[in-house]
């Protein structure tokens, strides 16, 4: 989970024939890039961006109610992802390992088992830490609102084989379960302990075990603070 033996499993996965490009195609990403997650991260806990409020929200957030563990585990996540191919290697390598270290600490901290190997968009929300896990080989898009207890996962036989793909401005209520060589829609909703074994379309509402849609109202209300790219612009 910490990125050892990740070529064997990027091998293994090809063999499979895995749904999701995870950890399989790893393009190389920019300095520029890691802040632009940093910060669209960070605007989904604060509606704002900040080095100063990025920093305050990275070392204060140990019992203080105004900080998040969520967001700190993003931070790692990222700089994990970033370290992982950046250049010179044996400077950054060094970097990549005490990141890792952190990522792992950090993991078994607040419980969330999400790989810095996993495929996650821009603007990632963790409201509740604890209980989370994500399959190295799931996509998650934009804005993602991960709760307590969700897990995206995936089965190992039937017409559904894989692991899940998920679309922009997803919300996951909490003990929610994603499983199979599913996609999920764009703005979808996704109610707390719902199991979701099939496709779901676009702004669907889906509740229950198994999952059942009960509306096209989306995410909306659900998902917020997703206009970072606008603030990124004013701020020049
Ligand atoms: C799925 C969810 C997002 C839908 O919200 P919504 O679009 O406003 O839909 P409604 O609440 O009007 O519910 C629509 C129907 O689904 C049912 N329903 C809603 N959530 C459900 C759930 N988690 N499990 C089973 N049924 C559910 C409602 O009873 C309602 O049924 P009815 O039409 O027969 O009365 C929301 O219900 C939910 O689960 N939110 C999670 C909230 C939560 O856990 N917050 C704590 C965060 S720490």
């Amino acid at each position: 989970m910490c990125g050892i033996g990740r070529t064997l499993s990027d091998v293994v996965a090809r063999k499979v024939g895995r749904t999701g490009a995870g950890p399989v195609s790893e393009r190389r990403m920019t300095f520029r890039e890691l802040q632009f997650l940093w910060y669209s991260d960070l605007y989904r806990y604060t509606g704002r961006t900040s080095l100063h409020l990025l920093f305050s929200q990275l070392l204060f957030c140990d019992g203080n109610v105004h900080t998040n563990d969520g967001f700190k585990y993003s931070f790692y996540l990222r700089l994990c992802k970033y370290l992982r191919t950046a250049q010179p290697r044996f400077v950054m390598y060094p970097l990549y390992v005490v990141a890792v270290r952190m990522l792992c600490r950090y993991r078994y901290k607040f419980g969330i088992s999400l790989s810095h190997a996993t495929s996650v968009g821009s603007g990632l929300y963790i409201g509740h830490t604890t209980g989370i896990v994500v399959n190295d080989f799931a996509v998650i898009g934009k804005n993602c609102n991960l709760s307590q207890g969700v897990t995206i996962g995936q089965t190992n036989r039937g017409k559904r084989r894989g692991t899940p793909s998920l679309g922009d401005n997803v919300y996951i209520g909490p003990g929610a379960k994603i499983i199979g060589g599913i996609r999920v829609g764009n703005n979808v909703a996704i109610g707390a302990n719902c199991v979701v074994l099939e496709d779901v379309p676009d702004n669907a509402v889906v509740v229950g075990v198994p999952g059942r849609i009960v509306s096209y109202n989306g995410s909306q209300d659900y998902v917020n603070k997703t206009d970072y790219d606008k603030a990124a612009k004013l701020r020049g």
